[in-house]
């Protein structure tokens, strides 16, 4: 992995990495184009307490760890304790998949229940807030971390739809459309949009929004022990052939402790793969 990537990228993307964009370096220094191979990543807390229905509604699809998007591979799924538990298409579920093939619907949902979590923040307005489960369980985790001495601040939460225009159409005047898709998601297809994820950063600005935030104690922390408060590391290290983005140690998801652990101890990285749904790679 490059960790010396151009001074001039991160100063072009620092204003759309306030807005929590999500990173900027990372594409100028990652593999070239969705075609890798494997790694896995997953992050136990409280259950999930989300407002949702009890439907699955996926088509197992080629999932390929390992393998180039073109190349099926069994695709593993929750096992039937876990199965069907949460909708994977309301974005008020904590299973909801939002992704390139997935768009959010509506696209302009707007979380009926956000709040500020118990936390330390660097983000403001909109993106200090989360919706109210994943704002309960970051608060645990980020107290957690803390009584480890490890700081951990959440550096950009939720983000409108219209926000998210503000911050894609950005990436692409700065990098074109095709850089900026591997780093940012197109309106209505953000994670940050439905209160379930958010970034961090460590309080100190170490790395921030780069690919040497991995190796940070806040990142590392947060892979090993994110799980247990139901959170997981939503693009991983090489995934993005499935993810459909680069390595994005900071951002974090919400699925619940039990899914969550489940992925870690079963060594899935993906939420599409986890949940037999297809890869992801770029847009339809
Ligand atoms: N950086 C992530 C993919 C987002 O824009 O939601
Ligand atoms: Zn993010």
């Amino acid at each position: 992995m490059c960790y010396e990537c151009g001074s001039p990228t991160r100063r072009s993307f620092s204003r759309f990495l306030a807005a929590g964009a999500g990173l900027a370096v990372l594409s100028a220094c990652t593999p070239e184009a969705p075609k890798a191979a494997p790694s896995s990543s997953a992050a136990s807390s409280p259950s999930p307490s989300p407002a949702a229905t009890a439907t699955a509604g996926t088509t197992p699809d080629a999932a390929t760890v390992g393998q180039p998007p073109e190349v099926p591979s069994p695709t593993p799924s929750p096992p039937a304790t876990l199965a069907r538990r949460f909708s994977l298409d309301d974005p008020a579920s904590p299973w909801v998949i939002v992704n390139k093939h997935r768009p959010l619907k509506p696209a302009d949902y707007v979380p009926a229940d956000l709040v500020r979590p118990a936390v330390a923040i660097s983000a403001a307005g909109e993106a200090a807030l989360l919706n109210s489960t994943a704002a309960a369980a970051a608060g645990a985790m980020f107290a957690a971390a803390a009584g480890d001495g490890v700081a951990l601040v959440l550096a950009s939460g939720y983000r409108s739809y219209s926000t998210q225009v503000t911050t894609y159409n950005g990436y692409v005047a700065a990098r074109g459309q095709a850089d900026a898709d591997t780093a940012s998601a197109r309106p209505g297809h953000s994670e940050h949009q439905t209160g379930w994820a958010f970034d961090i950063g460590d309080g100190g600005g170490a790395c921030s929004f780069e690919p040497c935030f991995a190796e940070q104690p806040a990142a590392t922390w947060a892979k090993a022990n994110g799980h247990r408060f139901g959170f997981v590391v939503r693009y991983p290290w090489m995934l993005h052939p499935i993810t459909g983005y680069y390595y994005e140690p900071w951002h974090l998801r919400y699925i619940g402790a039990e899914a969550a652990t489940d992925m870690l101890n079963r060594g899935i990285g993906t939420l599409e793969e986890y949940f037999g749904l297809e890869a992801a790679p770029g847009y339809l």
